[in-house]
Parts: structure tokens; sequence; C-alpha cells
């Protein structure tokens, strides 16, 4: 497994394994299976309502032997309706609690919105307490980084956005690399969208090391020096995404890679409109 060391000194495996989506009864199975496949990185969010049966799957794995505590690197994240200085404290303890952690590896603010700079406060004192290892963001664009770099004492040690062959985010990665701040890769493989599995580009690529599509893309990442999280409930796919380390894309398939590029999400872009008003819409309701 690649390691990456962040801006703080300390160290991530650079593959990870994500729950989003899972359905609840699945994932503590999905997550025992993807420890035992080789996954060190689990990463879940306070909003996937799956914090406990993330848990669940851990402990089955520490318990039986596959890993030590130390040996993994758990992520969870503070979702848009606790971001503010007092609901993240409540927050980080709650998932401390649900998932029967001493301690959380990573822990990002989800979104772009609400009182990020509060919650930052106190992901910051979380920090320094030990409560949390390293602190960092989600689905800001770079132009919100590097503001919540300036202004802020302590600058994030990730950032985890989308990127996938859809969406490549080239010119954002320069920025987060002038700013020291380390992209992590979520939804690689599009979720599928476009018919991303099927992709000739992409299957003549792996047909040449006889790799699949999904080691093509978490390969791309790789080289790249982004992080990346994939997510399957199926442990030969969990196997497949990890078997990306003995094979290396050359400069030729990289061109071709970029090629694919729409520079557009596959999903939603944060920012529009009618996004913000539907996330303002679920944080003001939940507040009445
Ligand atoms: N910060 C954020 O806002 C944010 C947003 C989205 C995601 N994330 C994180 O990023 C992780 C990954 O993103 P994602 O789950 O949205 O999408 P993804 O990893 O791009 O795609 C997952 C989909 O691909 C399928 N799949 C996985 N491996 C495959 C393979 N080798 N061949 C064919 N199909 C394969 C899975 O199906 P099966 O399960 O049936 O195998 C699933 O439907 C999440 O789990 C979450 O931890 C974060």
């Amino acid at each position: 497994m690649n390691i990456i060391k962040l801006n703080n000194g300390l160290e991530m495996p650079q593959l990870g394994f994500g729950v989003y989506q899972i359905q609840n009864d699945q994932t503590a199975e999905a997550v025992y299976q993807a420890i035992k496949a080789g996954y060190r990185l689990i990463d879940t969010a306070s909003i996937y309502g799956n914090e406990k049966e993330t848990g669940e799957g851990i402990r089955r794995a520490i318990k039986e032997g596959l890993v030590t505590r130390e040996e993994l690197f758990i992520t969870t994240k503070l979702f848009i309706l606790q971001a503010s200085e007092d609901k993240a404290i409540a927050t980080i303890e709650q998932s401390l609690a649900i998932m029967e952690l001493n301690y959380i590896d990573l822990y990002l603010i989800h979104q772009p919105y609400g009182d990020v700079y509060g919650a930052w406060r106190s992901l910051v004192a979380a920090q320094k307490s030990g409560k949390v290892k390293s602190i960092g963001i989600s689905n800001f664009k770079s132009s919100k980084m590097i503001e919540f770099v300036r202004l802020n004492g302590v600058k994030p040690q990730i950032n985890q956005i989308e990127v996938n062959p859809w969406n490549q985010r080239i010119e954002d990665q320069k920025w987060h690399e002038k700013y020291g701040v380390q992209i992590e890769a979520w939804a690689p493989f599009a979720e599928g969208h476009r018919d991303l599995f099927i992709n000739p580009v992409l299957t003549e690529i792996g047909q040449q090391y006889g790799k699949s599509v999904g080691q093509v893309i978490l390969r791309w990442l790789m080289q790249r020096g982004i992080v990346a999280l994939a997510k399957s409930v199926r442990p030969e796919r969990m196997i497949e995404n990890i078997n990306i380390f003995d094979f290396e894309l050359t400069d030729e398939d990289l061109t071709k890679i970029a090629s694919l590029n729409m520079k557009e999400s596959a999903f939603f872009d944060h920012d529009a409109p009618n996004q913000v008003e539907w996330f303002m819409n679920r944080m003001l309701d939940t507040e009445k």
C-alpha cells in the first residue's frame, strides 16, 4: 500500500474504502471484508447513517486479529446541520461514541456551508486534544480552499472532492499542491455514470496489463499522487480494486485518460443555487 504524508507530518494510506450508500445491514460485513482484503483507510460520515455499523466491522476485524486499531485510518465527517462551533464539538463526541473509538484519524467538514469557521475552531481543538489526529474539508472549491487556508491558523490536511476520469480536477490539483492540502478523491468511478466501466479507452488501456477499468482508474489516481476512496459491497471487487500496485500506466496511457476530461461534475455542482437551496432547506427544516 502506498503511503501519503500529510502537512501535519502524519501518514495515511493512499487507497481507501468508502461506505457511502451501503445499507446499514450490509455495512459491518462490508467493512470487515474490506479490512480482510487489505484496506486500512475506511471513510464514513455522520450523514451516511452507518457510523455504528462501520464501528462494528472495525471491532470484528480487530477482535479476529486481522489488524490493530493503530494500523487503521478511520475518517468521518461533520454535516452542514452540525457546522457550528458548539455543534461540532458535540458531533465529534457523538461519532466517537457511536463508532466506539478513542480517536478518529481524519475528521472532515463535509460541505462548505454553515459556520465552517466556527466548526473549524472545534476541529482544531479536537486535534489538539488528540481526539482527532488530522482534520480537513470536503467539497470546497479551490477558491474557497484558498480563503480557508489563508484565514485560519491551522490549515486543512485534506480536501475530499470528486475526482474521476470525467472530472479530473487538473487545475484544482495544482492549487492544492501550492497550498499543501492533499486531495482525496470521492467517487473515483463516478459511481459508473456515463458508462464509465465499459468505456473503450479505459478498457483498452486495461487490456494491455490484464487489468479492469476500475483498476486503471485507481492506478491513475495513485500515479497522480491523489488519495482515492473506492466503494463496493462485493468482496471480489474489493480485492480487484486494491490489486493495483503491480503495474504502471505509461505517459501514453495518461494522455489518453486526460482526453476523457469533461471538467464538470458527474453528479451535481455543490455551488449551484438549486443545490445550495436544497442544503439550506434541509438545514433549516431540521432546526425547526
Ligand atoms: N465527501 C463527499 O461528499 C463524498 C461524496 C460521495 C462519496 N464519498 C466517499 O467516496 C466513496 C466512494 O465514492 P462512491 O461510493 O460515491 O462511488 P464510486 O466508488 O465511484 O462507485 C461505487 C460504485 O461502483 C461499483 N463498483 C465498485 N468497484 C467496481 C468494479 N471494480 N467494477 C465495477 N463496478 C464497481 C459499486 O458497486 P457494488 O457496490 O455493487 O460493487 C458502486 O455502485 C464513498 O463510499 C464515500 O466514502 C464522499
